[in-house]
């Protein structure tokens, strides 16, 4: 069923290319002369993604994975499953985690296991967006585009239902 109310804007198309250029640059700056492997989790990270490797100069690498841990609804159940595993090993290789937004902390402290037990030679995290009020496990968070209050929000990749991921700015739902 199509979507009838639109979101209200509190991150718009030009905040987002800025913060996510900005990030960009950082991230190489960091390390500076080395191949950057960006795994994207699917599905709401994609156009995150794609902006920052597009900000990011030099040798840039992608792969995906993705969890459930959310189905439906707006609250997690706790509980992070893996249903699409890497394509590639990353086994010494300088990763970076790109997701779209770290809330209860869940999903983000499982897959940095998953990862860090492959033997990576760094392992950071890099979220578009932190709700730190709603955290309920400390997860290791190394770039962080937006701090945003406890709202459940939608828009450039973020769904509700699997709605709204086309938006190109960030929105509340009310
Ligand atoms: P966590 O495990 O509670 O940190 O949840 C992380 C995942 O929940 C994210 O990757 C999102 O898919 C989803 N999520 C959390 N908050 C929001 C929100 O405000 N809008 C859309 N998805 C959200
Ligand atoms: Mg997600």
């Amino acid at each position: 069923m199509p979507a009838t109310t639109s979101p209200t804007v509190l991150i718009d198309q030009d905040e987002l290319q800025a913060r996510i250029h900005a990030l960009g640059q950082e991230i190489r700056h960091d390390l500076p002369s080395e191949q950057i492997h960006l795994i994207c989790v699917l599905k709401g990270a994609f156009l995150f993604l794609g902006d920052l490797i597009r900000a990011m100069d030099g040798h840039v690498t992608i792969d995906f994975m993705a969890c459930s841990s959310y189905g439906a609804g707006t609250s997690s159940s706790g509980e992070v499953r893996l249903s699409k595993d890497l394509d590639t090993r990353i086994e010494g290789r300088d990763v970076i985690l790109v997701e779209d937004i770290v809330d209860t902390g869940l999903t983000l402290h499982y897959l940095q296991e998953v990862l860090l037990n492959r033997g990576p030679r760094s392992l950071r995290t890099a979220c578009l967006l932190s709700k730190p009020s709603r955290r309920k496990i400390e997860v290791k968070v190394d770039y962080i585009g937006f701090t945003i209050e406890d709202k459940f929000v939608v828009g450039y990749g973020l769904d509700y239902a699997e709605q709204y991921r086309n938006l190109p700015y960030i929105g509340v739902l009310e």
